[in-house]
């Protein structure tokens, strides 16, 4: 069966690594996709496990196709029955075109939804197809003319772990403070410092990461709701990755100088509470007597928080933990393009991360 999982553009080395470590063998990864083969039943796995996807597709066919009666052709090729139901929903949530003879997508998705039915309809010998049980759905890609259909294994983004139930003003994606945590190469035998913590996103993803937590244990996924959903196997899959978690003791601690941020930090950090050390000080009053660890922060950004020159009055304040803590490792993201300038050194290595509408930098310092 062959996969793609998707991520924030950027996430694309972070991902591939994760899923090599899962011993899959990567055939592509470019534009926020990761493409890779596996068995039947590894995507109960792979949503469980992945820190760094946003979701996990199926690829389930691709053709060339320049006109609407190939569009219909290639569906009608593809086996359906082997994905779905005769009664399940249907729904072709989004078309993207590139450079290609087809691109209205509204006729698109018609056509494609009409052709699964037809073809359904066939399959399973019936005349009319009911829309009953379990979800469905589909995204088309039509790149040069190459038409890639998949279906999505995940339902909510995978960045939804199901522990933030409050949120700061600016919450960092999840499965971003999970790609800055793995970049950076943090292990859980070391100190890790969040000084701008705000509702604890990154403290709890090194929290989750340190005592090899998957993350996805506390949510579900669309894929529950078909109708080959096999439960005994994902519940074996879920006590495995249970078994696996290692519980032991972390030195996480999370800032915020704002003490309902602290408040919420530790509600959202729940069973974890007890892994992380939240506490409520200005950044300049930190006071941890370490000589090595990592700093992994998402301090305020200026465009959304406050004004920009704030923002930057702040960076260069941040100077203060550079010369406390000289021999920490450095990861800090924000949205702001010439961060470095203002806090006074030249990162290692600048990442871009594009997230939706908005583009963000992981200024790295080893
Ligand atoms: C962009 S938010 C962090 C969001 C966080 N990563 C999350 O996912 O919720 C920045 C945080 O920095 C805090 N902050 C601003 N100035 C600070 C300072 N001087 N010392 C400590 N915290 C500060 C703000 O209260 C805010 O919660």
């Amino acid at each position: 069966m062959n996969y793609i999982a998707l991520c924030s553009l950027g996430l694309e080395k972070v991902l591939s690594n994760e899923l090599k470590k899962l011993n899959y063998s990567i055939t592509n990864a470019n534009e926020g996709m990761v493409e890779f083969s596996g068995s039947d039943y590894d995507y109960y796995d792979l949503n469980l496990r992945l820190r760094t996807a946003e979701r996990v597709y199926i690829k389930i066919a691709e053709f060339y196709s320049e006109t609407f009666d190939e569009l219909f052709d290639g569906i009608n090729n593809i086996e359906l029955s082997y994905y779905l139901p005769k009664n399940g929903k249907i729904i072709i949530e989004k078309v993207r075109t590139v450079k290609s003879a087809l691109y209205n997508q509204s006729v698109i998705q018609s056509i494609v939804k009409k052709a699964m039915i037809e073809k359904l309809k066939k399959e399973y010998k019936i005349n009319t197809y009911n829309e009953e049980k379990g979800i469905y759905k589909f995204r088309v890609y039509i790149k040069r003319n190459k038409v890639t259909i998949v279906l999505d294994t995940t339902g909510e983004g995978l960045h939804k772990r199901g522990y933030r139930k409050l949120v700061s003003e600016a919450p960092l994606r999840e499965t971003i403070a999970a790609a800055m945590i793995l970049m950076a190469g943090w292990k859980r035998k070391h100190v890790l410092i969040d000084p701008f913590c705000g509702s604890g996103t990154i403290p709890i993803e090194a929290a989750l990461y340190g005592l090899n937590m998957a993350p996805g244990l506390k949510r579900n996924f669309i894929f529950e709701t078909w109708h080959n959903f096999n439960s005994e196997k994902f519940e074996s899959y879920k006590k495995k990755a249970f078994s696996e978690i290692k519980y032991s003791e972390l030195k996480i601690y999370g800032f915020d100088k704002d003490f309902k941020m602290i408040e919420i930090a530790n509600k959202n950090a729940g069973n974890l509470e007890k892994y992380i050390h939240f506490e409520k000080s200005n950044m300049e009053s930190i006071n941890l007597d370490y000589e090595e660890g990592y700093i992994i922060t998402n301090p305020p950004y200026g465009d959304r928080l406050g004004d920009k020159k704030h923002a930057e009055k702040l960076y260069e304040q941040m100077r203060y933990l550079k010369r406390k803590y000289t021999k920490f490792n450095y990861s800090v993201v924000t949205s702001h393009e010439k961060f470095e300038d203002f806090f006074g050194y030249k990162a290692d290595k600048k990442k871009k991360i594009i997230n939706g509408k908005q583009t963000l930098y992981i200024y790295e310092y080893k």
